[in-house]
Formats: structure tokens, sequence, C-alpha cells
């Protein structure tokens, strides 16, 4: 059993993160500056778990902190979440895209060198596949991104690739998510968007609760049997168990490795939103919009590498999916 850093331990894919791998009797340290995560989450993480985590309030920019949370307890991998990811916003501030993204990983890694911390799992994107030439994406697809978000990723990507090729890290998995929406089935623990959400769930959710009259359905002219926009969305559940895999991959073999996990299986928008409609018996009124920019019509993943080289695969489906968000939703908003 390992001892792993989770930055960005506070927020939606690493809360997740930890559960799955205290579940698998891993020690887990969150180190999170907050800044988009509620701070009750590690409460809530020791209601789900039975376990309270350290915890370390620092941003991952703060060096002296960063050496201060290594020389506290010897870490064995760090799981690298800690990120700004809001692709819009991106493109309207791209300095503190690139500082927090970048310059953020550059004093992690500097400081996992000092302490002697040889082992990183990077949350990168589908974002890096840009308008893919055919879907299902394998990894090995052209990678083309449009955002100073997508670009961080990239950069990102490059740089620990060639740390692990120099020998500065041993072991690096790259983890390009697709679309991860869902939550942990206490309904403790899921996504919370800070003002007007842009990722699809967040707004379904925030629509059958009341808070926002209707969902912007951003096009409905894409080359695509209903007209919207195809997306492989996967229950971060699913993506949660799939880091334990990789992490425990990292441990026991050096190298590098990057997997896409996703489901393999295209969703529109309205199958979407059809299938929350059933489970979950709420109505979601629905405005057609002009396409949002930058979105491309069609993105799913090739996930067979993941189950080959981690013996992982999604087994969640899109009512689970629907039924979990709306669950967090609503326990969360009372
Ligand atoms: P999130 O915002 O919920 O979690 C990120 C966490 O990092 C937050 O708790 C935030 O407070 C913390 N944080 C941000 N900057 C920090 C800093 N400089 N120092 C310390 N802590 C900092 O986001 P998430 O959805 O859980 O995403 C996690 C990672 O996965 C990010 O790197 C994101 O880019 C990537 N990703 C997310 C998605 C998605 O759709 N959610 C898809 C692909 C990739
Ligand atoms: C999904 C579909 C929209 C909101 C983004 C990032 C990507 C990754 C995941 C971080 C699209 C449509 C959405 C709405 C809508 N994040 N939509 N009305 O754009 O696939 O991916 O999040 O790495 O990098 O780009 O996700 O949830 O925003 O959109 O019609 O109010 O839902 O047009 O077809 P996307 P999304």
């Amino acid at each position: 059993m390992a001892r792993i850093l989770l930055t960005g331990g506070a927020g939606f894919i690493g809360s997740h993160t930890a559960v799955a791998l205290i579940e698998r009797g891993h020690d887990v340290v969150l180190f999170d500056n907050f800044e988009n995560a509620e701070r009750d989450v590690p409460a809530r993480l020791a209601r789900i778990t039975g376990i309270v985590c350290p915890v370390i309030e620092a941003d991952v920019r703060d060096e002296a902190a960063m050496a201060a949370a290594f020389a506290l307890q010897p870490i064995d991998a760090v799981i690298h979440f800690a990120a700004l990811k809001a692709v819009g916003e991106s493109e309207r501030e791209p300095l503190r895209y690139y500082d927090s993204n970048i310059i953020g990983t550059i004093r992690l890694l500097a400081a996992m060198q000092r302490a002697g911390v040889g082992r990183i799992v990077f949350s990168s994107s589908a974002t890096v596949y840009g308008e893919p030439e055919t879907c299902p994406i394998p990894e090995t697809a052209k990678l083309q991104v449009s955002s100073i978000y997508g670009r961080t990723k990239l950069a990102v990507e490059s740089l620990i690739t060639d740390l692990e090729r120099t020998k500065t890290l041993s072991a690096v998995a790259i983890l390009r998510y697709f679309n991860p929406i869902g939550a942990h089935p206490s309904g403790l623990i899921g996504e919370n968007p800070r003002g007007e959400p842009s990722n699809l769930m967040p707004y379904i959710c925030q629509v059958a609760r009341g808070i926002r009259p209707h969902l912007n359905v951003f096009g409905r002219d894409y080359p695509t049997p209903d007209g919207t926009g195809i997306r492989d969305f996967i229950h971060v559940m699913d993506l949660a168990e799939a880091h334990a895999a990789a992490v425990e991959h990292c441990l026991a073999q050096p190298g590098a490795f990057t997997l896409n996990l996703g489901t393999g299986q295209g969703v529109s928008v309205l199958d979407l939103v059809a299938a929350f409609e059933r489970v979950n018996e709420v109505p979601i009124k629905l405005n057609v919009v002009a396409r949002r920019p930058g979105d491309v019509a069609i993105c799913y993943a090739d996930p067979r590498l993941a189950k080959s080289m981690l013996g992982w695969q999604a087994s969640r489906g899109v009512e689970e999916m629907c039924r979990d968000s709306w669950r967090w939703q609503t326990l969360y908003s009372q």
C-alpha cells in the first residue's frame, strides 16, 4: 500500500479519486488551495470512507509549501489534478492559466525532484485532440489544440514525458479524460461549479433544480443523428478507479504511458437530457441557440488501451451518471 499526494485533491475528480484510493487501502494526502473547492470536502470524504486524510491548504506554485508537504511524510506518488479548467476563461485570462497550469506544474516537479519522488499521474484532457479526424479516437490520433487551456495540457504532457525520458521522473501516466459527470452514490461529493456552469451536466442539474430557467442547447445543426453534439460521458467513479489502477501501475513499474479515459460510447446532448428526464422524472426546458465557438461535433474515445494496460474499463452507464448527478445536486442544494 502506498501514500499518494493528490494536488487538487478537494476538487471534483480529486475527491472521488481519494475515495477510490482509500477503498483500495492507500493513504491519501490532499493538497489544495481551495480556489475551486468547498472547505467541507475533507469532512465529507471522512463520512464516506471513515478515514480522516491529512489536508495541506496551499498553492502548488508555493515552493516552500510544496517542500513542506513532501517533508511531512514520505510520498510514493503524486496525482496532479490542480489546475484551472475552463476553456472559455483560458482565452480571457491566458496568463492566469499559463501560470497556474504550467508554472504550477514546474514548481510541483521541482519539489518532487528535491524530495526524490519520481512517480506522477497527470490529468490531461480529450481537448488535446481538437476536432478529431476519426471517432473513436485512439491515443495515437493527431494532437491539435485550439484553446489556451488545451495548450497548457499539451505543454505539461511534453514536460513530464521529457522528465521521464531524461530519468528525472521514473514513472509517468498521462490520462486524457473525456467528459466526466456523475457523483459519488452517497450524494456527499460531486461537481459544484462556481457561477454559471459551462459544462452540460451541471447546467442540466441547475435547470432541474430551478436555479436556471432553461438549458441552452448549443447548436442543432451538427452532422449527427439529432443535430446536437456527441460526447463520451464517463462516470466520475469510473474515472476515479482508473486513477487508482494507473498509480498502481506506476508504483509497480517504471516508464511512461498515455491513456484515454472514456467509455467508447458517443451520447448526444439530447440523449443525455432525455436520460436525465427519464431516470429522475424531472422535465428540462430547452432553448436551441447557435453553436458555441470552439465546440467539436463528435468526440468519443477508443478506450481499449486502458483496458489492456490497466485491466480497467468504465462500467457505469448514462442512467447511473444522471441519477448520481441529480442525487448530489438535490442533497447539496437543500
Ligand atoms: P476542479 O476545479 O474541481 O479541481 C481542481 C482542484 O484544484 C480544485 O479543488 C482547486 O481548488 C485546486 N486548485 C486549482 N489550482 C490550484 C493551485 N494552483 N494550487 C493548489 N490547488 C489548486 O476540477 P476537476 O474537474 O476535478 O479537474 C481536475 C483536473 O482534471 C484538472 O487538471 C482539469 O484540467 C482536468 N480535467 C478535467 C475535466 C473535466 O471535465 N472536469 C476534463 C479533462 C481534464
Ligand atoms: C458538452 C456538449 C456542448 C453546455 C469541455 C472541455 C474539455 C473537458 C470537458 C476539461 C457540447 C453542449 C454544453 C450547455 C450545451 N474539460 N452544451 N449547453 O465542451 O465537450 O468539453 O469539458 O478538460 O476540455 O472543452 O463539454 O459539457 O461543455 O459540453 O448544449 O449549456 O454539451 O455544446 O456539445 P465539452 P461540455
